[in-house]
């Protein structure tokens, strides 16, 4: 009995140290206060937080392994790494700008600068609408152009494809079909209507006001 109890004992405390944080870990950040947003179900959310937590735990798998890999595995590895963290970071950054109750403040630094690179707010939200209605799967996001001082709307092919190098992410769109598929089937139009209802536009905002101080 002491000895099954020993055997117990062991298995516990491996499954403890296998799950250990390691310094330098991501963590997955809680986006729980989103749940019961308006044309977001429940379990979509819930869903998408889960596969959020996916990119996490693979990227922290990919730091491990790639430091102990060499030869052709360490480069297949190496080549996965933007895939995976880009995964992770783009979802923080579309949840991050969710939740939103107030809408777009058209008096605001950003929309002047809509104004001056597109036209006007409507031009440019048509311009990022259609860029989220491009076939196939991945990323709508407005970027600032620090160098240039200038907007840009970007299709992100999956996740890792077409970033803009030094740009800023200012507003950020998921349209992989995991986002919309279960509440809308293929009407993706519609879920980008109700993404548009929920855009938190001062978390929008501060990032175009952080990224416009820095440059
Ligand atoms: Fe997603």
């Amino acid at each position: 009995m002491k000895k099954i109890f020993l055997v117990f004992l062991i298995f516990i405390s491996a499954s403890v140290v296998a799950v250990e944080k390691q310094p330098g870990e991501y963590e997955p950040k809680d986006f729980s206060h989103l749940i019961g947003m308006q044309g977001f179900s429940d379990s979509l959310l819930k869903m998408h937080f889960t596969l959020y937590h996916g990119y996490v735990k693979n990227t922290n798998l990919l730091i491990r392994l790639i430091e102990e890999s060499q030869g052709y595995t360490f480069g297949a590895l190496q080549r996965r790494f933007g895939w995976e963290f880009d995964g992770m970071r783009l979802h923080e950054f579309y949840f991050e700008n969710l939740g939103g109750k107030k809408p777009f403040d058209h008096s605001s630094a950003l929309n002047k600068m809509l104004d001056r690179d597109f036209g006007s707010f409507k031009k440019w939200k048509e311009d990022f609408i259609a860029t989220g209605l491009m076939r196939g799967i991945g990323w709508a996001i407005l970027y600032f152009d620090p160098k240039a001082d200038r907007l840009f709307n970007v299709w992100i092919n999956e996740h890792d494809l077409g970033h803009l190098a030094g740009g800023d992410l200012i507003l950020v769109m998921d349209v992989w079909e995991h986002a919309y598929i279960t509440e809308y089937g293929l009407d993706r139009a519609k879920y980008i209507e109700n993404f548009f209802k929920n855009i938190d536009w001062d978390a929008v905002s501060s990032r175009f006001h952080n990224a416009v101080i820095r440059r």
